[in-house]
């Protein structure tokens, strides 16, 4: 079938090209991406909990391609075992869980000055002025960012970002190229300094990090550092944004919310279900792999469209229904098995405070704009802008 998730109308609204993937070509082949693309829920499934057969050893390759700004190491998202459970044992311990729970405090400051900012007028663009900054500013304090870099810092990872759509404009793969090198360049001082004057930053952590004698080489530390921007921008970001453009689609669902407080836990798991900000995730078959909706030869490049995997109607009650009371808890969302999303956790965290605080400290609002574009990814699902109109 026709189905070229860089297309126009697929970027506009994939739901109805996954329909009739799951539906007609649950295993098909993919021409412009030359490529496979897995779409029900089951075979998504079993991919993510077999590594050894579906392996990650492509992931930059055909995310990044040739605009990887680490280049010279296999990132951790490229790792099979052992090597991937080496690292992650690192990372987990020098990063996330103790961390994540002492943040709490500091990213309800920062929502609540991104929030006054943006209720202060009666329209602001919820991307510029929370959505998108959010996320940054939280990753930024984490690593140890100066906050006089942060405007630097947020314009070289958007760029990178831009890097996994495959452009082919010379203009902007040059763009996504320098911008690369200078965060590169960037944290390759930082990394260098953490080593004589330790901070109580992630970069400080993973300095440090060390498992059986063995620590991070500084590319791997450099790769992390790098991944832990990329990943999660961009995607947090469109959690925020898809949650607030559904439930202005859905005004019933947004009254539930409004009525009841406790729900945007679940809200926040609805989005990541319904309108999932990652769509799609590399694979490399190991072998032949015969799966519910079809066979798969070895050495093949398969996508794994957990955007729709997510909507499956064998898996989920009346999928395309968006319900804040659902709080669905085996969504793909954020994959599943040893690559799990590493900053999943932060990811709610931010989700949760950001939604509340616009839903219970600002005037209700409506959007002021009926077409909104979204932004032209491979992976990423989320709008370019979301202009809002507080009630006065
Ligand atoms: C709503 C926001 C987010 C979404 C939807 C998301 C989604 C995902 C998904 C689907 C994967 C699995 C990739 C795979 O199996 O190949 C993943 C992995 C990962 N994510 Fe996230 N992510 C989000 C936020 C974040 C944040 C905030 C961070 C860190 C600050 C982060 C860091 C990572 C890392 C390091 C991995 C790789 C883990 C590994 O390979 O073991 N993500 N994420």
């Amino acid at each position: 079938m026709d189905y070229n998730p860089l297309a126009p109308g697929v970027i506009e609204n994939p739901y109805p090209y996954y329909a009739e993937l799951r539906n007609k070509a649950p295993v098909a082949w993919i021409e412009p991406l030359q490529a496979w693309a897995i779409s029900r829920y089951a075979d998504v499934d079993f991919a993510l909990r077999n590594p050894q057969i579906f392996s990650s050893s492509e992931f930059t390759k055909q995310t990044l391609g040739d605009l990887n700004p680490v280049p010279e190491v296999p990132w951790i998202l490229d790792m099979n075992p052992p090597d991937h459970t080496r690292l992650r044992k690192l990372v987990n311990k020098g990063f996330l869980p103790r961390l994540i729970r002492n943040l709490e405090p500091r990213v309800q400051e920062i929502t609540r000055q991104l929030v006054a900012s943006l209720k202060s007028q009666t329209e602001g663009d919820l991307v510029s002025a929370l959505s998108g900054p959010l996320p940054t500013m939280v990753i930024a304090e984490m690593l140890g960012v100066e906050p006089e870099r942060l405007d630097d810092f947020k314009r070289w990872s958007d760029d990178v970002v831009l890097g996994t759509s495959r452009p082919s404009d010379e203009v902007i793969r040059t763009r996504v190229r320098q911008s690369g090198a200078a965060l590169r360049n960037y944290f390759e001082r930082m990394i260098e300094r953490r080593r004589t004057d330790p901070g109580e930053d992630v970069i400080t952590a993973l300095v440090r990090a060390e498992e059986e004698h063995e620590m991070l080489s500084a590319a791997e530390i450099l790769a992390l550092a790098v991944l832990l921007l990329l990943a999660g921008n961009e995607t947090t970001t469109n959690l925020i944004g898809n949650a607030v453009r559904n439930l202005l689609r859905h005004p019933e669902e947004l009254a539930k919310v409004r009525a009841d407080r406790t729900l945007v836990p679940s809200l926040v798991e609805e989005v990541l279900r319904y309108e999932s900000p990652v769509q799609l995730i590399p694979r490399l078959t190991a072998r032949e792999v015969e799966l519910e909706g079809g066979k798969i030869p070895a050495d093949a490049t398969v996508f794994l469209l957990l955007g729709a995997a997510n909507r499956d109607e064998r898996k989920f009650l009346e999928p395309d229904r968006f319900d804040v009371t659902r709080n669905p808890q085996d969504h793909v969302g954020f994959g599943y098995g040893i690559h799990y999303c590493l900053g999943a956790p932060l990811a709610r965290l931010e989700g949760r405070i950001a939604l509340d605080s616009l839903l219970f400290d600002c005037p209700p609002f409506t959007c002021t704009r009926e077409h909104l574009p979204q932004i032209a990814s491979l992976i990423v699902r989320g709008v370019q802008t979301l202009p809002l109109h507080f009630a006065a």
